[in-house]
């Protein structure tokens, strides 16, 4: 439970205190800290890093423990340094298995004080995010956790209290597609997801359908038949169609479609990829994860925009039957692919999610979610999504805002006309992967322009923001859940 509350209770395990690395700390932890000579050793101990926390036993009736984190200078303070804090200071909470905490909100301006205690609602339920599943009970992790959260403010208005349940519900919503993410490959395989997609739908009432693999085939989609056709897990197709509640003229309206790579386990098929990390390609489903999770929020939210999920499902596995390079495939479009390289799968799934989108939709807008490149990892690491659009004048400055609310980055990279020919095939329409290697994320993105068309359309390459392989103090390892916080901020501003 998070409360927002003008008194915080007393006998608490613990208080966050967030301090500024130019304020004076000691006059904030005064009153907490009666104890004349602990003060004195905090103030000459506590270096008051942004980011790092400092744990003090205060020895008094208002709590157990005291714990600074530091949000570095005054001027610099953003919703990104404050989602941080929070998170490394509740994982130090998770670690030190407290239960009934307290923090202490900064001095925010108040036109950005509902902004801040929804990111905080948000970072606070992120934060305490563990996956335990496979974890036998008795284990040391599983023992405690946070119980209640008392979030100290100057005023507990209503729009307050709103925005730091809202922040809640996305950050449960992000939460379970990180559940969702981390899952191993055995068990979260295309029907799990499909399965889970169908809880969702029945549980916020929006409409889904499940493409079997008769189905997938039936419909014309080529792509995604050949990259599962080495595996013996069945594909899914995905289709979830949400409207606000008691809307019914947005039925006729355009819709914005989001489509995510739900490739559940990423061998490389034929052209199979070197065993070092092969294990996480398991995360190679996380734009579907993330598309799910959007749906959640958006539906728990009863956001009012007509939004379509598509989440391609399949393994991409080696047999007899797999495909195999030089084969060619004819896609959802019509459009025939030669398959150079096995391993440059998603964008072959997700062309068939895109004709399918426009085929039987017509979009305002496509975004695609999808971990498709190893490039993008060598050109932006793990803080930075690649980010590419057919529409820079319309979407650049609502995408800005949307990383600013919720602290996930991006960068933009180019659909550069001059690369498309490398995509050129000599035996089919188009291949899969380009002469070289140079500008993988470009030519992978030219590759699905070419199925987007004209659609206004947004792709973001999530290969290396999707999961952690080390953790961090403030974001453990594992999925991340990125894009759901980032998408929600920004469907608001277009509704
Ligand atoms: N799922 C991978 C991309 C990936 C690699 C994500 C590393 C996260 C970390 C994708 O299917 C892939 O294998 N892409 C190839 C494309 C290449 C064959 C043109 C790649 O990036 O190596
Ligand atoms: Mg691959
Ligand atoms: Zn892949």
């Amino acid at each position: 439970m998070i409360t927002l509350t003008k008194k915080l209770p007393n006998n608490l395990d613990l208080i966050i205190l967030p301090v500024f690395a130019d304020q004076d700390f000691v006059a904030s932890l005064k009153p907490l800290v009666k104890d004349a000579g602990l003060l004195n050793l905090v103030k000459q101990d506590y270096k008051n890093k942004f980011g790092t926390t400092y744990l003090v036993y205060p020895n008094t009736d208002e709590c157990q423990r005291l714990l600074l984190v530091g949000l570095g200078k005054k001027s610099l303070f953003s919703q990104a340094a404050w989602r941080q804090a929070i998170q490394t200071a509740v994982s130090a909470c998770q670690n030190l298995g407290v239960e009934n905490i307290g923090l202490v909100l900064p001095v925010i301006k108040k036109p950005d004080l509902a902004s801040y205690l929804e990111l905080t609602g948000f970072a606070l339920t992120f934060g305490t995010y563990k996956f335990t599943y496979y974890k036998q009970e008795d284990s040391k992790e599983k023992k405690k956790t946070l119980e209640n959260v008392y979030v100290l403010a100057k005023t507990t208005a209503v729009t307050l209290l709103k925005a730091l349940e809202q922040g809640t519900n996305i950050g449960l919503a992000a939460n379970n597609a990180r559940d969702l993410a981390n899952h191993p490959g055995n068990v979260a395989t295309p029907t799990h997801l499909a399965a889970h997609a169908t809880k969702l739908a029945k549980k916020y009432r929006f409409k889904i359908r499940v493409l079997n693999p008769a189905q997938i085939k039936k419909e014309g989609m080529g792509l995604l038949m050949g990259v599962s056709a080495g595996s013996d897990e069945p594909p899914r197709f995905i289709v979830m169609e949400y409207l606000p509640p008691g809307k019914k003229t947005l039925k006729q309206s355009q819709p914005i479609v989001l489509v995510g790579k739900g490739l559940t386990f990423d061998s490389g098929g034929i052209s199979i990829k070197p065993s070092e990390k092969l294990e996480e390609m398991k995360y190679d489903m996380c734009g579907g994860a993330t598309v799910l999770g959007i749906f959640e929020a958006v539906a728990s939210m009863k956001l009012p925009i007509h939004l379509v999920g598509l989440v391609p499902a399949s393994e991409n596995l080696l047999s007899g039957k797999a495909v195999k390079p030089g084969d060619i495939l004819r896609s959802h479009s019509g459009k025939t692919v030669e398959v150079i390289n096995t391993d440059a799968e998603g964008r072959l799934i997700l062309a068939d999610a895109i004709s399918y989108a426009k085929k039987h939709y017509d979009p305002q807008l496509i975004v695609d979610y999808a971990t498709l490149t190893g490039a993008v990892v060598v050109a932006l690491g793990s803080d930075y999504t690649g980010y590419f659009t057919n529409r820079a004048s319309t979407f650049d400055s609502t995408i800005k805002q949307a990383s600013k609310q919720s602290s996930e980055l991006y960068w933009p990279l180019p659909l550069a006309p001059s690369y498309k020919d490398q995509l050129k095939s000599q035996t089919a329409d188009i291949k899969n992967v380009a002469e070289n290697s140079h500008a993988g994320s470009s030519t992978a993105a030219l590759f699905l322009a070419s199925f987007v068309g004209e659609t206004p359309w947004i792709h973001l390459d999530i290969a290396g923001t999707a999961w952690n392989t080390r953790p961090k103090p403030h974001l453990p390892a594992g999925a991340t859940g990125w894009g759901v916080y980032f998408t929600l901020n920004f469907l608001r501003q277009i509704k």
